[in-house]
């Protein structure tokens, strides 16, 4: 389903409700998460408030895991950093085991603060600079994930003159549509990731020859947010067929990279199935004899958080009723930018059973794309009244700004029935203490 795609039928609350089973609706203390309740978070922190449940990381984690050992596989898991670079978040699934999958050496740096080893971070991303290369080459970094030529031979220098040898793989654009939104599919010809099919096997063996290198293996990733395995199955067995060709050409493949990408319930369907997943995993290159590895992000972390925020007023428009929230397209994006749908819960259990009529969802942000929802069915909201924005826990707090002064939200990690303050909410000094005024 493309994310830009609106269900004709949205689901009622309830619906959302039911298909989420961290959150429950209590008479008295209203909408709950990991037992919590979100009132109690609001009171004591205020809002918009970023709310992250460790438990369920943790069992998506798990969940993961156990799908692919009941196919006998045991991928290493690089948990896709950007989509949630919180140390807290980082530190949880390291603890769970997961390794890192980065893009910058800001997000290197922040997986090894929270925690997680060098040669356990891989560094994916089409433009690295020669910058970022030696300093992962410096402290060890486990696998960069080259993208070009050009890239290759700029960090065969590099690590030359880091003095060290860089496990590379080189990530294919298998040219398959993963049927999902334009703006995060990545493996298709025309997209800017990774080196076309047939230039595989030649830069493969050059990389062989070159100081500093050693080709290990493939990555590739097709794209974000999908839920049928069969983009998949076309694109690894792509990869399989490389794997052998590099084989027949001589080259040692001990490295394949599957990518992340898997997709996860916005409405109140199932993310993708793990099961069928890893069943696909395991008749595509289950059978190749190499290390397989994983990058997922969204999935592990997006079901994982909410924002909760407040009503501030609500407006009837000539033509609509208007809920104006404190969050804004500043703290969530994905609305703006991919009409994404994020399904929306009163907090108040008297508001969750009352009428309901269609609304727009909106922030303060004085533009019109700062909406959230477009004919939401939902109650009457008065001013205070609490929402929470749901399977905000990936690409939610990463991709928020300070658009219209608006200070970065505060974070909150439920953990073990506890509440932890993990990022106070921005001030607006911190806003303007960067800023110098000339003269
Ligand atoms: N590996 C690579 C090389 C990637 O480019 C990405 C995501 C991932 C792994 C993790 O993908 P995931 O498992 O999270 O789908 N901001 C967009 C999503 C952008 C994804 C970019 N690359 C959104 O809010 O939907």
């Amino acid at each position: 389903m493309a994310l830009a795609e609106r269900r004709d039928i949205e689901p009622e609350i309830a619906d959302l409700l039911a298909a989420r089973p961290a959150l429950v609706m209590h008479a008295q203390d209203g909408l709950c998460f990991e037992g919590i309740a979100l009132n109690a978070i609001a009171d004591k922190f205020g809002t918009p408030t970023w709310v992250y449940g460790a438990a369920t990381m943790r069992a998506r984690y798990v969940a993961l895991v156990a799908a692919f050992e009941s196919v006998g596989l045991r991928p290493h898991i690089h948990y896709a950093v950007k989509a949630n670079d919180h140390l807290a978040v980082l530190s949880v699934l390291r603890a769970a085991g997961a390794g890192a999958d980065v893009v910058s050496l800001g997000e290197f740096m922040r997986a090894q603060k929270a925690g997680v080893a060098a040669k356990d971070i891989v560094f994916s991303g089409v433009g690295k600079s020669p910058d970022e290369m030696a300093a992962a080459l410096a402290a060890g970094i486990g696998q960069i994930n080259v993208e070009s030529a050009e890239e290759l031979s700029v960090l065969s220098k590099v690590a030359v003159k880091v003095g060290k040898i860089a496990n590379i793989v080189l990530r294919m654009n298998p040219d398959v549509d993963a049927g999902t939104h334009a703006k995060i599919t990545t493996g298709l010809a025309d997209n800017k990731f990774g080196i076309a099919a047939h230039d595989i096997v030649e830069l493969y063996a050059h990389a062989a020859r070159l100081p500093g290198i050693r080709p290990v293996g493939i990555a590739l990733h097709i794209g974000s947010q999908i839920l049928n395995p069969a983009p998949y199955a076309t694109a690894y067995a792509k990869a399989a067929e490389m794997v052998r060709a590099l084989r027949a050409a001589g080259q040692v493949v001990s490295v394949l990279d599957l990518g992340g990408g898997l997709g996860i319930g916005y409405y109140d369907e199932p993310g993708i199935s793990l099961s069928a997943f890893a069943a696909m995993v395991r008749a595509t290159v289950g059978d190749l004899g190499v290390q397989l590895l994983l990058e997922p992000g969204r999935y592990l972390v997006g079901p994982a958080g909410l924002l909760l925020a407040a009503v501030i007023l609500q407006k009837q428009g000539s033509a609509k009723r208007f809920v104006v929230l404190d969050a804004a397209m500043n703290d969530l994006l994905r609305p703006a930018l991919y009409e994404s749908y994020h399904g929306i819960l009163p907090v108040s259990a008297v508001d969750f059973v009352s009428a309901a009529t269609p609304a727009d969802v909106v922030g303060p942000v004085c533009e019109t794309g700062d909406t959230f929802a477009i004919d939401r069915v939902l109650p009457s909201f008065k001013p205070g009244a609490r929402v929470a924005l749901l399977d905000a826990g990936a690409y939610g707090a990463v991709m928020s700004s300070s658009y219209n002064a608006r200070p970065r939200a505060a974070s909150v990690l439920l953990d073990g029935g506890q509440t932890h303050l993990i990022s106070p909410r921005q001030t607006q000094s911190d806003l303007w203490a960067h800023e110098i005024i000339p003269g």
